[in-house]
């Protein structure tokens, strides 16, 4: 646990005494809930920073590995700055292996790529080997894209899954209450592990590929990150009472068994309910 200036909250049972416990005790089984709120952005990140190294020294002492998927968007910018300067070091960068959530369709040089965008932030600075990285190719239609994705994820399965069970996925979320590539209104029943997806959001690329929620709720352990007042009135819905994933994406997110761990600032949880 970590101690940060606003508060932490640390569900792991149906404990009953909080309102965040109704959505503990209606989520997965085994599924443990984490909401930590922090002053701003930089203590946010450093956070999330400190969980990359956490979790990257547990998996490679236990497994030998460690599998991190990233997101795209503006909230892991300061993540990914503080991984390649005052965090670089205190990562085995030879035991990472390095996947996204969700891509957009755009060539890699593209300032929409999220494989660019970690490339340039983080991945150039710091001694990860090449062949540790594991993009979506971008610069495909999104149905090939998705499918050439799949074929990597199958090279690190997790038996008797078909795709790895990754030790830690960041995600953010959009004010629509989106994740990865996950928008209101996309299917839910889904089989498949990864996804072409169209869809318009603010005046990013349209054509996309995503993990779907059998590969995010696989996972060991989930990080959302958000920020900003924008977000807040969303983030009280996904949190909240009524279960409605195809209008809240973000609600499918539901690691079992997993870890999911919120981490956002104090205007992004300022519309959650009261203590109870
Ligand atoms: C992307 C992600 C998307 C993102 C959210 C939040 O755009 O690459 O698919 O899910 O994480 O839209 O974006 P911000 O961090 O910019 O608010």
């Amino acid at each position: 646990m970590y101690e940060c200036p606003i508060g932490t909250l640390w569900l792991e049972s149906s404990s009953g005494a909080h309102v965040f416990a109704r959505l503990q005790s209606r989520s997965a089984r085994s599924m443990k809930l984490d909401i930590r709120i922090f002053k701003d952005l930089e203590e946010l990140s450093r956070a999330a920073a400190e969980l990359f190294v956490e979790q990257a020294a547990q998996s490679a002492a236990e497994r030998n590995q460690f599998l991190v998927a990233l997101n795209g968007g503006s909230t892991p910018n300061r993540l990914f700055q503080l991984l390649a300067t005052e965090y670089r070091k205190n990562v085995d960068w030879s035991k990472v292996h390095v996947f996204w959530g969700d891509e957009r369709c755009v060539p890699p040089e593209d300032p929409g790529s999220s494989y660019g965008q970690a490339r340039d932030m983080l991945l150039n600075h710091v001694p990860i080997p090449q062949a540790n990285i594991h993009r979506v190719k971008g610069e495909l239609d999104p149905a090939a894209a998705s499918n050439d994705y799949w074929r990597v994820l199958k090279e690190f399965a997790s038996p008797p899954l078909n795709w790895p069970r990754f030790d830690l996925v960041y995600l953010g979320m959009g004010e629509d209450g989106h994740t990865a590539s996950l928008f209101p209104g996309s299917p839910v029943d889904v089989s498949e592990p990864t996804m072409p997806v169209i869809a318009q959001y603010q005046d990013r690329p349209a054509n996309r590929v995503t993990l779907t929620p059998l590969v995010f709720n696989s996972a060991r352990v989930i990080v959302f990150m958000a920020t900003g007042e924008k977000k807040a009135p969303t983030f009280a819905e996904v949190l909240g009472d009524r279960y409605n994933p195809e209008r809240y994406p973000a609600q499918r997110i539901r690691p079992d068994p997993g870890t999911l761990i919120w981490l956002v600032d104090e205007a992004a949880a300022a519309q959650l309910p009261e203590e109870s």
